[in-house]
């Protein structure tokens, strides 16, 4: 099985996380795990695959993150995502969304291990990628200490490479899925508790993490960290991830830099069909804090969407910016 460091992790994000918002992350960090949106197993087997799973090759080491709860169509997927070149597969079990428990799958899969186990089980049998699974700490009234624990038993016996926990329970009624990411307490102890009774097996946290400093504080206790909001809506943070928790250069002095380096695959994304806003729109976070960064987005936002926007609209947008040096990086 091959080796994926997953030290540092960007959280799988419907709608945020697709492959520009990917390629655009890769320019801030070589050695993050980056993760897709969440695609279901109907969508992969019935969907139009090549679109729903394309991936530019720079995105590697890149994750496809399934949702379902059948373990032959799941080992189908995974079957599919590793012709794709997937590094990695994961079955989301922490999504508490309506239509998703409609389907029986997500976060309400956490009251049933053994068909998580299965699930695993089955996946890990069809490929030679390493399977993963993200879960929550509990829903509704389970116990944290016994729902997790089991389901983490259950997928430690079917081989599973890495177990991502948000520490927070999901709540199936009565909360929606953003409030789902808020309301439930964080409880990062309970993560901690659990990779001290498996030393053996990987243990991702996610949840709350909202800097860098906080990440390499979490990792005295965690084999690796998975960072959602903070890395979409701050991408500049992500500079300082190979500097900070790996010990290498920066890919950028500064997010300028790293924003002047898109233009080419926003060039070849236009010659694609491919509208700017749809690049551009994971990008409106780079500058924040930095002088001309509310002209950035503002210039982004009204021209962007606009019929014949192009790399010249990018490039004027990023004229607003002062130069600034790597002193972001170590602010992150
Ligand atoms: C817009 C958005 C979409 C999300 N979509 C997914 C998803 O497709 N699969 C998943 O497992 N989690 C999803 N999540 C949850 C994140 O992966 C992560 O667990 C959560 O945001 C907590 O991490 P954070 O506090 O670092 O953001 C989503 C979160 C956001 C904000």
């Amino acid at each position: 099985m091959k080796e994926l460091a997953r030290k540092f992790c960007i959280a799988p994000m419907m709608e945020w996380t697709d492959r520009h918002c990917r390629f655009f992350h890769r320019l801030l960090t070589r050695r993050a795990l980056i993760y897709t949106e969440m695609i279901t197993t109907g969508a992969v087997l019935h969907g139009d695959r090549s679109r729903l799973l394309a991936h530019d090759p720079a995105e590697h080491p890149v994750a496809l993150q399934l949702g379902g709860c059948d373990p032959r169509q799941l080992a189908q997927c995974a079957r599919i995502a590793e012709d794709f070149g997937y590094d990695e597969v994961n079955l989301n079990i922490g999504c508490p969304s309506d239509r998703v428990q409609e389907g029986r799958f997500g976060a309400c899969l956490m009251a049933e291990p053994a068909l998580v186990g299965d699930c695993v089980a089955a996946m890990a049998a069809a490929v030679k990628l390493p399977v993963s699974v993200k879960c929550r700490i509990g829903i509704d009234n389970q116990d944290p200490e016994e729902a997790l624990e089991a389901l983490t038993c259950a997928v430690e016996r079917a081989g599973v490479a890495a177990l991502v926990v948000h520490a927070r329970k999901a709540w199936l009624h009565g909360l929606s899925p953003r409030e789902n990411r808020g309301i439930p307490p964080l409880d990062y102890a309970r993560v901690c508790r659990l990779k001290a009774a498996h030393p053996d097996l990987c243990v991702v946290l996610n949840g709350g993490i909202a800097n860098i400093d906080q990440a390499l504080a979490h990792l005295e206790r965690v084999d690796g960290v998975m960072m959602g909001r903070a890395a979409y809506q701050e991408p500049w943070r992500l500079l300082a991830v190979d500097p900070v928790l790996f010990g290498e250069p920066a890919r950028f002095a500064s997010p300028k830099a790293a924003a002047e380096a898109l233009i080419p695959y926003i060039e070849r994304e236009l010659a694609r069909g491919t509208r700017l806003h749809a690049v551009t729109r994971h990008v409106l976070g780079l500058f924040r804090g930095v002088p001309g960064a509310r002209a950035f987005r503002r210039h982004l936002a009204t021209q962007a969407s606009k019929q014949g926007a192009g790399a010249s609209t990018f490039r004027v947008a990023l004229a607003f910016i002062e130069d600034f040096d790597a002193r972001i990086v170590a602010a992150a």
